[in-house]
Order: structure tokens, then sequence, then C-alpha cells
């Protein structure tokens, strides 16, 4: 039997905090905005060394050259970079400027911008580009497609982009997780749920679960609902090659997770100026 019919309107974002930023509006989960400073005890940099690994090594096979710098839109709190800054030079931009002072607690010796992957521009080029599960918060084709064009005016002609949405249409699966951590005075543990409300839109919910607790507080329990985007395979393979990125689908290759569950996107930019 599946879940319990939900009455979530995929439109209504009432219970999300809808912070406005100047440089556009962002309907971001409280997870980046009021509780941002928690992020570290839901998801430690620790947990994605094997993560940051197989990308790491995924741009360095597409690669031309060796890449020097690299750009990650939608860093969040900065926990693949923890394990990237060895590596290479790297520029990182959040929307949410709570998520920015995390990662700038942990990465001090990278650039942080407050912007949005959807229209920053940096005026500046990098071997590589990055975009984590950040990606999943475009929410419909247009702003997946102008997120892509983002990462695409950010490399360099012959550099890499890579994608990594956490689910495909095809690979899509109602899942449950939970886990957190503790840190100095306080713990948080959590609960997630997926589903898709509605297979013919673009829109899948996480609905979270929060337990906080404080030395000297009552602990307290808080929901944050997630919207998230789901598009095919071929609609992303698409929009890459229309903003000039050469993309093939890799299998996620993870200890922990079943590598038909999960693929990501990786390709090199297209030189303009080069001969077809
Ligand atoms: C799951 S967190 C990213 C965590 C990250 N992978 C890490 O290594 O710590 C998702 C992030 O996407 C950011 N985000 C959502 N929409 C965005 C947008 N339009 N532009 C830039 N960042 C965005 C949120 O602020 C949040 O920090």
């Amino acid at each position: 039997m599946g879940p319990p019919e939900h009455r979530f309107d995929p439109h209504d974002l009432a219970s999300q905090a809808a912070p406005r930023y100047a440089n556009g509006t962002a309907h971001l989960p409280r997870l980046y905005t009021e509780l941002a400073d928690w992020w570290p005890l839901l998801s430690a940099p620790a947990d994605y060394a094997e993560e940051a690994d197989l990308y790491r090594r995924a741009i360095l096979a597409t690669a031309r050259s060796r890449p020097r710098t690299l750009l990650e839109l939608g860093s969040g709190g900065g926990n693949n970079a923890v394990h990237l800054k060895a590596h290479l030079d790297l520029t990182l931009v959040d929307l949410a400027p709570g998520m920015v002072r995390v990662s700038r607690a942990v990465n001090p010796e990278c650039t942080h911008h407050v912007g949005d992957m959807r229209t920053v521009r940096l005026g500046r080029r990098f071997d590589a580009v990055f975009i984590h599960d950040a990606i999943m918060y475009m929410t419909s084709e247009v702003d997946l497609r102008a997120a892509l064009a983002t990462a695409s005016a950010h490399a360099r002609p012959g550099g890499v982009v890579l994608v990594a949405p956490d689910h495909l249409r095809e690979t899509f699966r109602s899942r449950v997780k939970q886990g957190g951590h503790d840190g100095a005075g306080r713990g948080l543990r959590y609960q997630e749920w997926s589903w898709d409300p509605d297979p013919d839109d673009t829109v899948v919910r996480t609905v979270f679960a929060y337990i906080l607790r404080e030395t000297g507080r009552a602990p307290r329990v808080l929901e944050d609902v997630h919207a998230m985007g789901i598009f095919p395979r071929a609609l992303w393979l698409q929009a890459l090659a229309d903003v000039g990125i050469e993309a093939r689908a890799l299998p996620f290759e993870h200890s922990e997770v079943d590598p038909e569950s999960c693929e990501f996107f990786v390709g090199v930019r297209r030189d303009p100026a080069a001969s077809e």
C-alpha cells in the first residue's frame, strides 16, 4: 500500500519561510534560513567525503587539462567544499546568507558570495563549475535552464560542468531517511519523507521533521516542507546541450547508494569559437 493520501497543494509554500533577497524572490526552506546554523548537525562535512571524491574524479576524467579553479553554485554549508578545497581553488555561491556564514566558518580560505544560481554573474570563468543537490530547488524547467545557463556562463570554453541532482524522473522513488548529529551543548535529529504528489508536474515534496535539543531548553519539534524539481534525463541532457554543454549521465557510484537509483551529469563547455 502506498503512503496515505496527502493534501499538499504543490504551489502552497505557506509553511516555508519566504524571505525576499535583493537578487530575487526565493522561497527557501527554513533549514536554510532560520535554522541555517543547525545545518552542520543535520549534514556533517564528514558524510560528504566519498561523494566529493566521486565528483572530483569525474571532473578530472572529463577535463582536457588539469582544472585549478572551481565554482560551486548552491554551495550550502560548504560540505563538499571541505573536501574539494585541498585540490582546487574554490569560489562558493549560495542564495541563503545564513548558509554562506556556515560555509565561511568551515572554509575560510574559499571565496564566498551570496547569489542566486539562476541569475548571478561573477564576471569571470572557471575551469570547472559544480552544482550539487542545490539544483533540486529548481522546480520549473525555466529555473532549471536558468541555473544551467549560469553554470555555462561561468565555465571557460573546454571547462567542465558537473551537475548532481538527487533524482531524475526515471530514478525517483518515494523514500524515508533519518539522521542527525550532536554538537556542543545541542543536538539535532531529523526524519525526511519524499514523494511525488503529482507525477504530471515538475515538483516533488520532501517533508522534514526536526527535533532540536539544547542544554537548558525544552526540546523543539519543527516541520519544514521542501519543494524539489523532477525532470526526465532527456530534458536534462537537452537543456545542458542548449547552453553549450555536451554532457553525459553517469551512475552515482557510492557505497551507501544503489547505483541504479541515482545519476549525475558531467560535460565540457563547448568553445563557441571552435569549428564544429
Ligand atoms: C542541500 S543544501 C546544499 C548543501 C551543499 N551540497 C553542501 O555541500 O553543503 C541546498 C542549498 O541550496 C541553496 N539554494 C536554493 N536555491 C538556490 C538558488 N536559487 N541559488 C543559490 N542557492 C540556492 C540553499 O540556500 C541551500 O544552501
